[in-house]
């Protein structure tokens, strides 16, 4: 029998190990054909107008800097029934939270991406950057061939036009790292198991990310997805989506 004293010293070790120990990162599920099939099939109350205009030519330039706690949210009107549904951006996670038949689906406010379409795509396709890179190359013979490639990848056609604006901002500024990095086969990770991206991804990440991300606002890590670049744990928000 131990004495009492030694067993609250041995607890409060115990404890002190738990709090020091880092956070569990957040494991991000793959999702079925049933869950991406039922997302893909919902129809939006208020759909984007399309995008005519290049937003990486915006005058005066498009503010990039995201508000710091907004999340955009995906809400029934017409519960049980989920075959259409509205997006909305909530101030605070635990806002949306609160509200009846909301669910988070991004963090950031809502933009041309957060449709449960373009989830269904993500979520479909892991590895969008090979099919994206194709349809990206075409814009540099016709604008309307790359849009209509995005397009049959399944986006919405906002969706498709913000990713075909990124393309072509890219071909202006990353083309020379590209062509290297698709000449060689580069891996998007360099070492293969590191979060460093290629010089490819990396340019793109750095001329494109930013406007893509405020303007498409869905991207994989803050719509807790993994990707086929090799990202660290912490930066994939704890979002799960079985709100289909
Ligand atoms: C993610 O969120 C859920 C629900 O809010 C919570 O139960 C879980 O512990 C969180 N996971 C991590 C790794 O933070
Ligand atoms: C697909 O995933 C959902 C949610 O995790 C699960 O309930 C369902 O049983 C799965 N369906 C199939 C066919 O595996
Ligand atoms: C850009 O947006 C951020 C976040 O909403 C805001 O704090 C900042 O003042 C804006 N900057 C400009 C130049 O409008």
């Amino acid at each position: 029998m131990l004495p009492a004293s030694l067993v609250l010293v041995l607890a409060s070790l115990l404890l002190a190990e738990l709090a020091a120990s880092p956070a569990l990162a957040f494991d991000p599920p793959t999702y079925n054909a049933t869950v991406w099939k039922a997302f893909a099939a919902k129809t939006l109350l208020t759909p984007f107008p399309e995008l005519h205009t290049d937003p990486y030519e915006a005058s005066p330039p498009i503010n990039t800097t995201w508000p710091a706690v907004p999340v955009c949210a995906v809400v029934y009107p017409n519960e049980p029934d989920r075959s259409s549904y509205k997006l909305a951006t909530f101030p605070t996670r635990a806002a949306a939270e609160a509200a009846p038949a909301t669910f988070v689906t991004h963090l950031h406010p809502c933009g041309l991406c957060s449709t449960t379409q373009d989830l269904a795509v993500y979520m479909a396709k892991p590895d969008l950057t090979d099919p994206v890179r194709k349809c990206g190359l075409e814009t540099a013979f016709d604008k309307k061939l790359a849009l209509d490639c995005l397009l049959d990848i399944g986006f919405s056609k906002p969706c498709a036009q913000i990713w075909m604006y990124d393309a072509i901002n890219s071909f202006k500024h990353c083309l020379e790292p590209c062509i290297k990095a698709w000449i060689e086969h580069t891996p998007n990770n360099v070492p293969p198991n590191s979060y460093n991206m290629n010089p490819c991804l990396a340019c793109d990440q750095e001329k494109s990310g930013p406007v893509f991300g405020v303007v498409a606002a869905r991207i994989r890590r803050d719509s807790g997805l993994r990707s086929s670049i090799n990202r660290p744990p912490s930066s994939i928000a704890n979002i799960t989506h079985y709100y289909y």
